[in-house]
């Protein structure tokens, strides 16, 4: 069974932090959850889902869009790794928020939820994204930290790289 990548962007960063992962990792099934295919990650076993977080500690307006739907799959049996972008000065109290919120859901539907990032190196305040000193995925800042990503891309793909292919 093929691994599918699942994303959307509002100005274009998670593209293309989506697009590397995915080079990165070989996976050729990669959707932009703007065209409302959220429910085609039923066919797939292991999944890796990207978001951006708008307003302050809301979804990304596609992610809102096919939320109800993302909230009704199944998740039992699936391995599910996480990304999400944020900006950590700007947005100290909600970082990332979204992907936290994805992550919830995923647990709800009983996924097994891999590829956890340490907090260390970040400047935030608060993330529903965190538990403990963790990230429950790989959190990036492409506003802040730029120089940052292709490192921590590279690192969190070689992590999750023997589970998620
Ligand atoms: C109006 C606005 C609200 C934002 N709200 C948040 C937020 O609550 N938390 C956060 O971590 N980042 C927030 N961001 C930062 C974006 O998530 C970040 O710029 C991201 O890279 C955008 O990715 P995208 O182009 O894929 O949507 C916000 C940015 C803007 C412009």
């Amino acid at each position: 069974m093929a691994t599918a990548l699942f994303y959307a962007s509002s100005t274009g960063n998670t593209k293309d932090i989506a697009k590397k992962i995915a080079k990165i990792l070989d996976i050729n099934d990669i959707f932009d959850i703007g065209s409302g295919n959220i429910l085609l990650a039923r066919n797939y076993d292991k999944l890796i889902f990207g978001s951006s977080t708008w307003g302050e500690g809301e979804l990304q307006d596609d992610w809102e869009e096919s939320w109800e739907q993302f909230k009704s799959l199944n998740f039992e049996g699936k391995t599910v790794a996480l990304f999400g972008l944020g900006d950590q000065d700007s947005y100290s109290d909600n970082f990332v928020d979204a992907m936290g919120m994805i992550y919830q859901v995923v647990i709800l539907g009983g996924g097994d939820v891999i590829g956890f990032w340490s907090t260390a190196n970040y400047d935030f305040e608060d993330s529903i994204a965190q538990i403990g000193d963790q990230f429950v995925g790989l959190a990036l800042d492409e506003d802040n930290q730029p120089e940052l990503s292709d490192e921590r891309i590279q690192e969190w793909c070689n992590q999750i790289r023997n589970e998620i292919i």
